[in-house]
């Protein structure tokens, strides 16, 4: 005994605990009594022989004792630091692969407070999410899954993108086109994997574009529509039982194709109307794009009074041509030239706003039928 050191006498102590195979309950107990840390049963007996080898390992390197306490916390603090890693690597791989992007902050000020659906926006998604404590005091559940719907150009991605900004969480665009590139048989399993990718992510906003390409109606479509849309329908569920901060957001300009399954109370949390700006969400989207020409005098409320009916679309066609119009005037005359308020009346006409009469009617009517918030 007297050249045997003595840790090695510990361990022999150890020794019925180095043969027997504790039961995994015994094994969560003993771990939790060593580090205070409480593992599930099955993680639990996985790593007990492993913590046991470590106190051998670091008792080696020491050359002492190092005790069963120290090993414990040494051996499980090194083993979440290189799950995190191994976790953040994957996630950096996946969101790669994905085209995640990064949007800034600022976009959400882009919309005036009073554009629709701004204020339901942030009220039913962006506070809850960023006031979780006193969301949870009050047993608000924020939405996960959400759609909007409205005519085309008025805003659906650029809203979906303001709120991935202003919570400056990941934003990942899935147009349906994506999941058709392997053929139309795999459009199923390509909505699947890329659902079994999402799921592990966190603070990010999925978007899917022209959603009713995906979710059509299942009686007017297709084999091929009805399976996507089977699909789809399996996935959301596992998408809303996940703990991970994940807001999907699918738009479509044509809610009266989607299949009724898709509307129904408990799929999406919020089906929410985009379209029809007001006065002052003119000004604001006027007001940017004009910040980014060489203007003159602008009386912006004639300008926006000018501009019934257009769609932030229409107005950011507007301004291309301006901008075009601008540069050609100064080429031709050789002189500075500023957009005045001259410029924009002489431009305008030109542009046929998106926003009728019988369009807004339309609207109106499904605003009516689907709105649910
Ligand atoms: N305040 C705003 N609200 C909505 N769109 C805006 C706003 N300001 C600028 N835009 C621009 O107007 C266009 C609106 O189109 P988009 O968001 O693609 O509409 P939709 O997805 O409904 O077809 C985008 O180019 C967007 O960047
Ligand atoms: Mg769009």
């Amino acid at each position: 005994m007297e050249d045997v050191p003595s840790y090695y006498i510990e361990v022999g102590v150890m020794n019925e605990n180095l043969h027997d195979t504790p039961s995994p309950e015994e094994c969560v107990a003993r771990i939790f009594e060593l580090s205070g840390t409480k593992l599930e049963p099955d993680v639990a007996s996985g790593l007990w022989q492993q913590i046991l080898n470590h106190k051998w390992f670091l008792s080696e390197k020491v050359g002492r004792d190092i005790g069963m306490r120290a090993a414990c916390i040494d051996f499980l603090e090194n083993i979440q630091q290189a799950t995190g890693e191994y976790k953040a690597y994957k996630n950096r791989n996946i969101l790669n692969e994905m085209g995640a992007q990064v949007i800034g902050r600022s976009i959400w000020n882009t919309i005036a407070d009073t554009q629709p659906p701004k204020q339901l926006v942030k009220r039913r998604i962006i506070l809850p999410l960023t006031r979780e404590g006193l969301s949870r005091k009050h047993g608000v559940v924020p939405p996960k899954t959400i759609l909007f719907f409205g005519p085309p150009g008025t805003g659906k991605t650029h809203f979906a993108r303001a709120i991935a900004g202003i919570l400056s969480w990941w934003y990942v665009e899935i147009a349906p086109s994506m999941l058709m590139v392997d053929g139309m048989e795999k459009i199923g399993a390509n909505l699947r994997s890329i659902m079994e990718k999402v799921r592990i992510l966190d603070e990010l906003v999925l978007f899917i574009d022209e959603f009713e390409e995906i979710a059509a109606s299942r009686d007017n479509g297709d084999r091929i529509d009805k399976s996507i849309t089977n699909e789809f329908l399996k996935q959301l569920p596992l998408l809303k039982n996940q703990g991970n901060k994940i807001l999907l957001v699918c738009a479509t300009n044509y809610i009266q194709q989607l299949d009724e399954a898709m509307l129904r109370p408990g799929r999406f949390d919020c089906i929410i109307p985009v379209g029809g700006l007001d006065r002052e969400g003119s000004k604001t989207i006027l007001q940017n794009y004009l910040s980014k020409l060489n203007v003159g005098e602008i009386d912006l409320n004639q300008v926006a009074e000018m501009t019934t009916g257009f769609t932030p679309a229409d107005i950011e066609y507007l301004f291309q041509k301006i901008a075009q119009f601008a540069f050609e005037q100064e080429l031709a005359t050789k002189q500075d030239y500023r957009v005045t308020t001259e410029t924009l009346l002489q431009i305008i006409p030109t542009i046929r706003p998106s926003l009728t009469d019988k369009t807004r009617e339309k609207f109106e009517k499904d605003i009516v039928a689907y709105s649910r918030f």
